[in-house]
């Protein structure tokens, strides 16, 4: 047993999608959720950024929180690469790359993948380095999109209107050409446009989110060494860097009713 709370974090709203799966598979668990929501969005910042700002949500989550791990729960930090985090803060980190690459390639059968996320988190590379390291023998055929604009209107709260639609035509046009079958969301922002991506890219390919993924190996990481908490219902501390009413609001829209009282966080400049 280790009461000690898991801490999760993204560069706004989109780490909720995590937290929701983590909810739902551990509710007895603790869970202390950072969103940079007054940093958002990430895509378009330089990595080395991105890595100060994962640096100074971690040291927080560690030294205010105690957290037992900490999920990255936003693929442009993870893209951006963890730099020693784990080491330097004396925690383990994981994050939702490999899960949900995983999951893709289990949903596949035709092996023509998609996968879409930021400028930040395709341009780095990363999806591309983690399928040759999860598919050596290469059977994957990965076809990767950037989706610029897409996290700002799920952060303004608007999911599905005509002009995401218009939007997502034209950004996820070569998902079309690539015909694949299974569409990994790769960025935790993208589920809350599920139906819009699903109209556009045809209801035949089967879209994949890193969250439940990502909240089964949690559980497999607590379940084998970590050690989970089993004392009844988990609390959960929900903290901003940007307006809490908007946090709040526009939360319990996203997540539902377990956010409730929002901490404010000023973040020094990085
Ligand atoms: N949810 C983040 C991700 O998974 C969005 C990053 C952003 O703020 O641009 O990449």
């Amino acid at each position: 047993m280790d009461e000690r709370a898991i801490g999760l974090f993204d560069s706004g709203f989109g780490g909720l999608t995590v937290a929701r799966a983590v909810i739902d598979l551990l509710p007895s668990e603790n869970l202390v959720y950072v969103g940079d929501t007054g940093r958002y969005p990430y895509g378009p910042r330089p990595l080395d950024e991105v890595r100060q700002f994962s640096r100074q949500i971690t040291s927080k989550l560690v030294s205010e929180h105690d957290v037992k791990i900490v999920v990255v729960a936003c693929n442009t930090a993870a893209a951006a690469g963890l730099d020693g985090l784990a080491e330097t803060f004396g925690v383990p980190v994981m994050t939702v790359i490999e899960p949900g690459l995983r999951a893709a390639m289990r949903a596949t059968s035709s092996g023509r993948v998609g996968v879409i996320g930021t400028v930040g988190t395709i341009s780095s590379g990363a999806y591309q380095r983690a399928a040759a390291s999860l598919d050596p023998s290469g059977d994957i055929d990965l076809t990767c999109a950037a989706c610029p604009g897409f996290v700002e209107f799920v952060e303004r709260g608007e999911t599905d209107s005509d002009q995401v639609y218009v939007l997502a035509e034209r950004l996820l046009a070569p998902i079309r050409t690539a015909k694949v079958d299974a569409l990994l969301l790769g960025c935790t922002h993208y589920p809350f446009l599920a139906r819009t991506i699903s109209d556009v890219v045809g209801r035949d390919v089967v879209l994949v989110s890193s969250a439940d993924e990502t909240a089964f190996e949690l559980r497999a990481l607590l379940d084998h060494g970590l050690g989970p908490n089993r004392a009844g219902q988990g609390s959960h501390t929900w903290i901003s860097s940007g307006d809490v009413s908007t946090f709040r609001t526009l939360g319990r829209r996203l997540l539902g009713p377990e956010i409730d009282e929002v901490q404010a966080w000023e973040p020094r400049s990085a």
